[in-house]
């Protein structure tokens, strides 16, 4: 089974290592929106620099708004390569997953560990960003992005999931079965067809054989 699950995530594998290989392009890439209780999980937020050529630095907030909650309360900031987190819902509970070594941040991720339903809520997460021309004034942008995170039990670990690789297992086994169906099937029709031929082939052998007799018998009378 993992062997099968191997070979289909090998193109998969091959894809992103060959998108690290193209100097590590920056891709937007949503973040995953259902939490497992429990467990740990990634907050994603990717802003890629529009000028990739033009020196910068970021620094990334966090904001959380949990369900019945109106504001934002914020939670966590990376700046100058040291991340904080400054909601005691979250002490401990928040590492640094986005761009490592470099002030010049695109990845702004943070992984949250031991999710809980309290944590069910609109994360925000801002990009401050400087960029440096050497010609004008530094040129401060903005952005932000909203992710909803929904908290689910585990056992759900995506029921969908769960029933395609479930489907792909059956039409797998159903398709090789038809296959043998439909060999036997054939095999046998022409084993029939065969032995009709040969039936049909003897039945003539014989005729030819008993009227060569009458003829031998003709023969032998007129000896
Ligand atoms: C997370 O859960 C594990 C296992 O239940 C526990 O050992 C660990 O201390 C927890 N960590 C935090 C930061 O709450
Ligand atoms: C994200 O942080 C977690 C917890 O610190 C760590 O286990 C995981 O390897 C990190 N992932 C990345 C891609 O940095
Ligand atoms: C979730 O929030 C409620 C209400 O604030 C609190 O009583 C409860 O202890 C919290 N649960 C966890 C796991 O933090």
């Amino acid at each position: 089974m993992s062997a099968v699950r191997t070979l289909l995530l090998l193109p998969l594998g091959l894809l992103a290592l060959q998108a690290s290989l193209c100097h590590a392009a920056c891709v937007e890439v949503d973040s995953d929106t259902e939490a497992e209780v429990d467990k740990g999980f990634k907050l994603g937020c990717i802003s890629c620099k529009m000028r990739g050529e033009v020196p910068a630095t970021a620094s990334v907030d966090w904001s959380f708004k949990a369900k019945h909650e109106v504001e934002y309360t914020k939670i966590y900031s990376y700046e100058n390569e040291v991340g904080e987190v400054l909601d005691w819902r979250f002490q401990d509970r928040l590492h640094w997953n986005g761009s490592k070594k470099t002030t010049d941040l695109q990845d702004g991720s943070i992984y949250m560990l031991n999710v809980t339903y309290n944590d069910t809520g609109i994360y925000k997460c801002t990009f401050t960003r400087k960029l440096t021309f050497s010609s004008s004034p530094a040129f401060h942008t903005t952005t932000i992005k909203n992710i909803t995170i929904n908290v689910v039990p585990g056992i759900t670990r995506g029921m969908a999931s769960i029933l395609s690789e479930v489907m792909m297992y059956v039409s797998i086994i159903g398709l090789q079965f038809w296959l043998v169906v439909e060999m036997v099937y054939c095999y046998r029709k022409i084993a029939a067809a065969g032995e009709e031929a040969l039936r049909e082939s003897a039945a003539e052998y014989l005729a030819i054989a008993s009227e060569s007799k009458d003829n031998c018998a003709g023969v032998q009378v007129a000896e």
